[in-house]
């Protein structure tokens, strides 16, 4: 079956691929993972950062994922072409979008800037908490919750150190682009909603049970 995939080109009725468990699995925890940070934990909470850490476990799995899973996973079958997505969008518009054996042009450049979003709140979220790990944060709560203070009066010392822009500048970028990948993945979903409708096929039942057709 894999024979008739070809790189970005357009699939062959039939032999369009399920979406591997790996690529199912990421997906999902990712949006979940992005859902609860941006919309239900507490802002910088330990279960905030515990989420953010987890979050890039499993991007660096996809990231990982794209260059030596299956061939619909890889990077190479989705290469970046705004050209490509332009005319996808057009096609889309007049009703007529083709198939593809992974992501369309238009998903394939949603996807990866899904991605950008996220390792740059990661990254920031780091920034902010001096890299710190949440299970390092946790004791650190515990131990000033035990009364233990030189935790905070080292930190109050190595802010005074700091860069305190850098820190500033960090809960910035993270803010705006958290809250920038939520539109994306707003405009995500329904791009998938409108494709779907105009392929006739359903591209949600193909993330969650892997069938595509
Ligand atoms: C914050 C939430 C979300 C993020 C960050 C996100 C991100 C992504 C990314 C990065 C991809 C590429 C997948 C890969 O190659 O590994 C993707 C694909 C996809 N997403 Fe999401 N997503 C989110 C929410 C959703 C939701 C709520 C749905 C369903 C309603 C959905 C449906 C899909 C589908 C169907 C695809 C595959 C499209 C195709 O067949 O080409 N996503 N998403
Ligand atoms: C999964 C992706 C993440 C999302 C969607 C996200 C989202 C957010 C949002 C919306 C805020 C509130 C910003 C504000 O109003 O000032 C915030 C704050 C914060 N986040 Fe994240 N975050 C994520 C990952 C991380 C990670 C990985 C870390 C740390 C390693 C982190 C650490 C923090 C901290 C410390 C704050 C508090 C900033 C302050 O003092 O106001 N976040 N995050």
């Amino acid at each position: 079956m894999r024979q008739h995939i070809e790189s970005g080109a357009h699939a062959a009725p039939g032999a369009v691929p399920p979406w591997d468990p790996v690529v199912r699995l990421t997906h999902w925890s990712l949006a979940a993972a992005v859902l609860a940070n941006a919309l239900l934990t507490k802002p910088g909470a330990t279960i905030h950062v515990w989420i953010g850490w987890a979050a890039m476990a499993v991007l660096a799995l996809r990231l990982l994922w794209g260059v030596i899973g299956p061939r619909e996973a890889r990077f190479a079958s989705f290469l970046p072409d705004p050209r490509g997505a332009l005319s996808h969008l057009v096609d889309l518009l007049r009703g007529r979008p083709q198939d593809h054996a992974s992501h369309n042009p238009a998903g394939a450049l949603m996807a990866y800037a899904l991605w950008a979003c996220l390792a740059v709140v990661i990254g920031t979220g780091l920034v902010m908490t001096d890299g710190k790990s949440p299970l390092t944060i946790s004791e650190e709560n515990a131990a000033v919750a035990a009364g233990d203070w030189s935790v905070l009066v080292a930190k109050d010392r190595a802010d005074d150190h700091d860069d305190e822009g850098a820190g500033e500048i960090a809960e910035e970028v993270h803010e705006v682009v958290a809250n920038l990948m939520l539109i994306l993945a707003v405009i995500h979903v329904a791009g998938v909603a409108v494709e779907s409708r105009a392929l006739g096929r359903n591209l949600v039942r193909g993330m969650v049970a892997g069938r595509r057709r």
